[in-house]
Formats: structure tokens, sequence, C-alpha cells
């Protein structure tokens, strides 16, 4: 089988896409209702009940929304939860109306309510979506799905093309989503690490491939706190985009670290041996473990194929001058180990115990909750420079809610357009990025726990 065009791809990507267990997805403009509400689904193997869920459309994860750079999603989100809740779309530059921060761009959905989320949508990629009102419980019960936005030109050409929604969940031994979401220790520590990984739902993913085929694969860490160290093993290729922005040149894919929040698009050629199984597997300190297998039946092709082109890039707007940018400083503190004494909340000052009993351990800047005042007040345009500083004993994966944003070296250079970087313990990270989309923007940690314990500030753009 030689390497397909769009429309060949197209009609297979239904087929494989189906056998991947994702339960539906829309080519064209998304116009269901995405509903949230109580389900079941199969985490773990037969020998156990089904999980109880919270899920969007009753599966995890929800339906995957599919459609084509520059189309439209309409989607009235129906809240059939016991909570109040909300969607936000992680990573796509739209308007703030439709963020869907509670709180901060929108009041929380009551149960029972609705809430139409409109918007087109910019840039091709992978992207994904979630609640963002108590997402450390809601996130950790299955709220979360894909949003995948197609190249309209410049679409590589591959045999498959396959979201991977990595997750980590806390289950107990009846495979039940451990009902322990405000334990501190979680919060002031790494967060909520759970006990075992589903990659779309579920625990035991294989998917037949052909050796020679090429394949992309969109990998999203939907953990709330987990950070994933990959590797691939039968499978070689590159790191085509990082947080949906296409790399301006595909990267040789070696390990590549994956925080919550993160996305990766990979091309990979299959090359293990007819007969194998190509793996894609995570490390911890005590070794690796397979995430997702990829049995090797039958040939796609004997000749190499060639390096893949980069991705059309995005039109988002180039830095101005960093030297002449406002510059802001984002102390992060707190936590364990961290020896912070306390932290502003609602306008005093708190020790640490008190705070802790009122759900905060962390604070921003000596705040351990938002506060009226953003932290920058950005003129539509402007380039913004925030060079956060980590002084706790823990990495924290920042997020910048309607912008993309690149690291800034000491020497200079920049990196790739992101919207989640991990700054590691001790470290100062350094991002910039141009305030072009006017409203209220968080900037929090994508540990969940965290950012609910203090970890999470705001910006204004004019
Ligand atoms: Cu993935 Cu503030 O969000
Ligand atoms: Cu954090």
């Amino acid at each position: 089988m030689g390497l397909m065009n769009r429309r060949q791809l197209h009609q297979t990507l239904l087929g494989c896409v189906a056998t991947l267990g994702i339960p539906r997805i829309a080519l064209a403009d998304a116009t269901e209702d995405l509903v949230a509400r109580e389900g079941r689904a199969r985490l773990a193997s037969a020998k156990y009940p089904e999980t109880e869920v919270w899920a969007f459309g009753a599966s995890v994860p929800g339906p995957t929304i599919r459609l084509a750079q520059g189309a439209r999603v309409s989607r009235r989100f129906v809240n059939e939860l016991p909570q109040p809740s909300s969607v936000h779309w992680h990573g796509i530059r739209i308007a703030n109306a439709m963020d869907g921060v509670a709180g901060l761009t929108q009041a929380a959905v009551e149960p029972g309510g609705d809430f139409l989320y409109d918007f087109t949508v910019p840039d091709a990629g992978t992207y994904w979506y979630h609640p963002h009102n108590r997402s450390w419980e809601q996130m950790a019960r299955g709220l979360y799905g894909a949003l995948v936005v197609d190249e309209t030109e410049g679409a590589p050409e591959v045999d498959l093309d396959a979201v991977l929604l990595i997750d980590d969940w806390r289950l107990t031994d009846q495979a039940q989503i451990a009902g322990d979401f405000g334990a501190m220790h979680d919060w002031a520590h790494a967060g909520r690490i759970g006990n075992w990984i589903t990659v779309n739902g579920d625990g035991a993913r294989s998917h037949q491939v052909q050796r020679g085929a090429r394949l992309r694969l969109r990998l999203v860490n939907t953990a709330n706190a987990r950070i994933f160290s990959l590797e691939t093993r039968g499978l070689e290729g590159w790191i085509a985009a990082l947080d949906g922005m296409p790399l301006e040149t595909p990267e040789r894919l070696e390990r590549l670290t994956l925080a919550p929040a993160q996305r990766a698009d990979l091309i990979v050629d299959v090359t293990a041996e007819e007969g194998e199984e190509a793996l894609l597997v995570s490390f911890e300190r005590d070794g690796g473990y397979a995430i997702a297998g990829f049995p090797v039946r039958g040939l796609a092709r004997n000749a190499r194929l060639n390096d893949p082109t980069p991705l059309p890039p995005h039109s988002v707007p180039a830095l101005g001058a960093l030297r002449e940018a406002r510059r802001t400083e984002l102390l992060m503190e707190g936590g364990a180990m961290g020896g912070m004494r306390g932290a502003m909340m609602g306008g005093r000052m708190m020790g640490m115990r008190d705070m802790a009993a009122a759900g905060k351990v962390w604070a921003f800047n000596g705040m351990a909750d938002m506060g009226d005042t953003p932290l920058i007040e950005a003129e539509r345009g402007e380039t913004i420079r925030v060079a956060m500083t980590n002084d706790t004993a823990w990495p924290h994966a920042m997020h910048l809610h309607g912008h993309h944003f690149r690291q800034v070296s000491p020497d200079g250079s920049v990196g790739p357009l992101r919207d989640t970087l991990l700054v590691d313990r001790g470290e100062t990270a350094e991002i910039a990025f141009v305030a072009d989309n006017p409203g209220d923007w968080l900037l929090h940690c994508h540990m969940l726990e965290h950012s609910a314990g203090g970890m999470m500030t705001w910006l204004r753009v004019s």
C-alpha cells in the first residue's frame, strides 16, 4: 500500500479512530451537544468491575472533536453532573468569553444548566478540552477529550493518524476512583499521582500496525499531575509539533518529557520486525513500562520514507524586541519541603497552618489566592516577559491561557512555541509572548492540586 492522499486518509481515519476506541468524530463543523454526566468505563481488565466515572458523552475519553482549520466548533455544554462545571479548550487561541474558566471568564454552569461554546479554530494541531471548575476532582473522575484540528493543506502523509490521551488514575482495589480528592498531602507534594495508566481509557492498549508504516501519534498528557518521560521501541521518527504548534524543523525523537497538559505530535515509522511489537514506553525512577503496544503484522513498504517536512506554521505574531519588553517576575513558593512561612490570602497574611486549613499550600509572589489585581496588565500587541522562579521542591507545569509563548534562554535565544512549560525545582524559566488576545487569562500550574492550592494568577490584555 502506498502513502495515502488526504481523502483516503480521512476514510481510513474513520476506520482507525473507531478501532482506537474513540467514540465519535466529526469531520465537519462540530455542532452536537457536549453532555457531561456520570457513567461507567472499563478502565481495568474484565476481572474488575467497571469504573464509575464522570465523562463527556458518558465515555472516557469524551468524543474527539475533529475538524478542519478555520472551521467552527459550536457545542452546547450540558451539565448533568452533580457539581457546577465548565469546559476549557486547552491551548487553542480563541476569544476570552469561550475560554471556559469558571469564576473568571464565565460563571460555572450549574447542574442542569448549559452553556454554548461557539468559536472558530485558528490553528491546526492537537488540543484538548476539560472542565475548569474543581478540575482536580472533575478531571480525576474522567472528564476530558481531544480537540484535533486538521491542516487544510500541507498535512503529512501517514498511514495512521491516532490520538493517544494518556491518563493516570488513582483506583481502589475494586478499580473505582479513589475519593480522596482533597488530600492535602497530595496538594503539598507532587499532586494526585495515580496507580493506573490508560491510553484512550484503556489500560492494555494495543493497536496493530504494519512494518514500514508511518504513523502520526498525537500524544496528550491528561493526568492530574504525573509527568511522563517517554521513549519508543520499534518506532523511529520525529517530534513535529509541541502543544499544537509546529516545530520549524521536526526534531529527532529520543526521550520526550510530557508534563501535564502538554501535547506532542510524533511522526514515526514502524521499524520493528513483523511478529514483534513496537512500544511507547514511559520511564520512572525504577524502570520503564509500556503504555501502548503496536503489534506488527504485515508489511506496509520496504523502502525508507523521506524525512517529514515541517508542518505548516501558524500565524502567531513575532516577539517584539526583548530588551525593551516589560519583564515581570513570578516567584513560586510553598509546598512540602519548601520552607514557606505563610502568604497573603483575602488581603491578609496567613501562616501555613491557617492556609492549609483553607486549602492553600502554595503561593505566587507571596499570594495564595488570585486576588482582584492581575499579575500583568498588558496593552494589546505588547511583548511580555515573565521570569518564573521555582523556589519549591517540586517541578511545576506552567500553563498560559489564550496565548503561546517561547522560552527565552539566558543568552537571549528562544525556544519553540508552547502553552505549557515544565519548570524544574530550583530553576528560573523565562517566557515571552505577544499579548494579542484581549481579555483575562490564567497563568497557572497544570498540576491540578497545585493550582487549586495557590499556584494560579491571571493577566489582563486590553
Ligand atoms: Cu488545561 Cu487552565 O487549563
Ligand atoms: Cu505545580
